[in-house]
């Protein structure tokens, strides 16, 4: 009936180290979610294919440089370029699965000496995730599994650093963060994200999409 409350999609986002197999549980739960007729977008952060993408694609593959403020802003700009979008599928009942979004933001910004605090700035108003998903791997662990790939970053020092970032910065997000050990094998990290995914669905149901703060 009309007085139904509205239901709205989930905003799930999956952090972690490079190699800790993000982009391979996103797909998996994208089939997951397609499997139970949830409507469910992937969104990658950052997106390379608008402008701004462009420019953070061509500093990553460290063709060129860029100051770290700066550069950090284009990243949070590459989040609100799509919000709009993003809070829009939300609202009309899409679920969203986020490879990467503030976090890393913060963190990998932080691991080269700039505040937490300063970090976070920019990204505060973007919509909030409902959980995060942090998929936890030790960084010489990752490095082993085929080594880093040659990007800005993909270096076990820094790696090593982001991860006790995202460890902190996981903190003020209490509740909505949840650590995935995963050294474990792709179908059981697979399990663990569904089981946290398919009550969080349920839950976010008639709430409205909170602002990262
Ligand atoms: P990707 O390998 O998942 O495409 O991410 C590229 C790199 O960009 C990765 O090392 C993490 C880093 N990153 C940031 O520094 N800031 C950000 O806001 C995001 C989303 C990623
Ligand atoms: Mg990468």
């Amino acid at each position: 009936s009309s007085s139904a409350p509205k239901t709205r999609g989930a905003l799930i986002a999956i952090e972690g180290l490079d190699r800790a197999g993000k982009s391979t549980q996103c797909q998996l739960l994208m089939d997951r979610l397609a499997e139970r007729n949830v409507p469910a977008r992937l969104q990658k952060f950052p997106d390379r294919t608008t402008p701004i993408g462009k420019m953070i694609n061509a500093y990553l593959s460290t063709s060129t440089t860029l100051e770290d403020h700066t550069i950090h802003l284009l990243f949070s700009a590459n989040r609100w370029e799509l919000s709009a979008h993003i809070l829009k599928l939300l609202n009309d009942g899409v679920t969203i699965v986020l490879d990467r979004y503030v976090y890393s933001g913060i963190v990998f910004s932080a691991a080269k000496g700039l505040s937490l605090d300063y970090c976070r700035a920019p990204d505060v108003g973007l919509p909030r995730a409902d959980v995060v998903l942090f998929l936890d791997l030790d960084a010489e662990v990752a490095r082993r599994r085929g080594g880093f790939g040659g990007e800005r970053y993909e270096v076990e020092a820094v790696q090593r650093r982001v991860r006790d970032l995202f460890k902190e910065v996981g903190e003020k997000e209490e509740g909505r963060w949840r650590v995935v050990d995963a050294g474990r094998s792709v179908e059981e990290v697979r399990e663990v994200v569904w089981g946290v995914v398919e009550r969080v669905v349920k839950e976010v149901e008639g709430m409205e999409v909170g602002r990262f703060e």
